[in-house]
């Protein structure tokens, strides 16, 4: 018990405090930076900051659910979407200091909150665990369609890079319906949009 706290703990202190890993090269890294102004590069690293930020997020519910779920193939999955929302938080830390941007000064405060709903979501089941992590996707993924709309043209480094976490988060959609997700009743749905209607309107500015 006290091996798992430790190591939970470790967990959260890695994803808030220390560099994250990646196996794939960040997308758009090959592309030339692109000619912008300063409001611009503002915007677009206050963007990548909401990204950043919902990225702890999801690195905080794969740790809950993980901790709760009892199916092996389920907790195998959750390790390998976890392993690429773990290179997403990579590419878009990378993308906030070439901006010359700044991480959220509430992502502790995210991720706490965000692991505790994880371990009661897993609680319930993991069939509703992975109706909840197919919702999260499905609205992660509006979510950056709309991002990729409000990017200045010009800065197709960003676009390629949001491009291919859209194709990551529609894969983790469709491997959680595979294993039998739910679809959650509508309350909960909205429940959940207005949430992450507040931590992206709260990220974008601190
Ligand atoms: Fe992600
Ligand atoms: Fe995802």
């Amino acid at each position: 018990m006290l091996d798992t706290l430790v190591s939970e703990f470790d967990k959260a202190l890695r994803a808030l405090f220390v560099a994250a890993p990646t196996r794939r090269p960040m997308p758009g890294a090959d592309l030339p930076e692109a000619d912008m102004s300063d409001d611009e590069m503002r915007h677009v690293a206050a963007l990548m900051r909401v990204n950043h930020c919902g990225e702890i997020c999801a690195q905080a519910l794969y740790q809950g659910q993980a901790l709760s779920s009892h199916d092996p193939a389920v907790r195998g999955e959750l390790k390998q979407a976890a392993w690429e929302e773990t290179e997403h938080l990579n590419w878009t830390e990378r993308r906030i200091a070439e901006l010359g941007g700044r991480k959220s000064i509430l992502n502790p405060l995210w991720y706490a909150g965000s692991l505790a709903i994880g371990v009661v979501v897993g609680k319930c089941g993991d069939r509703w665990s992975l109706g909840f992590l197919a919702e999260t996707e499905r609205q992660v993924e509006g979510h950056l369609e709309n991002h990729k709309a409000r990017l200045p043209v010009q800065d197709r480094k960003s676009w390629e890079m949001l491009e291919q976490m859209k194709a990551d988060e529609i894969r983790h959609a469709e491997t959680a319906n595979h294993y039998g997700a739910r679809e959650l009743p509508v309350p909960v749905r909205l429940a959940m949009k207005l949430s992450s209607k507040l931590m992206t309107r709260l990220s974008y500015v601190a």
